[in-house]
């Protein structure tokens, strides 16, 4: 057995509702990019430990961390999920109601910049939000997370590694040179104190000063 699989069984990563959501994605010819069931159960657990009630989501695909991040609210709390494609946010509402959260989920389909900036205009206030879409504009996430973070906010981001493709300084690829400037920006930002972790594809985790 190797580790991710003792690890895997040991802490119970098994789950119906999200196995569900991942057979039902294979059936649709969906890429496999969601979140690794690891990363979900950590996802859930940030929420619950931050006590966050408004959570955002950049990048739903068929739901996966979409649940994840919902199972970590108490009753009055709301994910906001933004997606480019109508399909996939479609598809990713209804594995949401079916996982119980119906009313507590609320879906923006366009490009994740211009519902963002909708987001700013409204006033919107998040406590937890979750970077998990196009690589290129992650920092352009950031820029649009920090203005509508409050103190102690919880921003984390998914892929920072991109297959260890970051760490070749040559690579001028764009989703490197994306990921780059984000991590630039989040580790060199005076509000944010923050940590990188070998998880998957590598996650980041940054909390906005009180
Ligand atoms: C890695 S997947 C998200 C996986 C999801 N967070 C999960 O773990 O279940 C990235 C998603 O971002 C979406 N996406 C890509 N570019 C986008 C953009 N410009 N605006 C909004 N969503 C985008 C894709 O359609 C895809 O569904």
């Amino acid at each position: 057995m190797d580790r991710d699989l003792y690890l895997h069984e040991t802490f119970g990563c098994d789950d119906p509702v999200l196995t569900r959501i991942l057979e039902r994605m294979k059936e649709r010819d969906m890429p496999p990019i969601s979140v690794l069931p690891s990363l979900g159960r950590l996802l859930t657990l940030l929420v619950k430990t931050a006590g966050a009630e408004r959570v955002l989501e950049i990048g739903a695909l068929g739901g996966y961390s979409g649940v994840c991040l919902a199972r970590g609210l108490g009753k009055d709390g709301t994910l906001t999920s933004l997606e480019l494609s109508p399909t996939f946010a479609e598809f990713a509402r209804s594995n949401l109601a079916e996982a119980g959260f119906a009313e507590q989920v609320r879906y923006r389909v366009g490009p994740a910049i211009s519902s963002l900036a909708s987001l700013v205009l409204e006033g919107a206030r998040f406590d937890f939000v979750f970077i998990d879409a196009d690589k290129p504009n992650y920092a352009n996430y950031l820029e649009y997370a920090l203005q509508m973070a409050l103190p102690g906010t919880l921003i984390c981001a998914d892929n920072v590694l991109l297959g260890d493709r970051i760490l070749d300084s040559a690579n001028q690829d764009a989703s490197v040179v994306g990921m780059r400037t984000f991590v630039q920006r989040l580790t060199s930002n005076h509000r944010l104190e923050s940590v990188g972790l070998p998880i998957g594809d590598g996650f980041a985790i940054a909390r906005v000063a009180r």
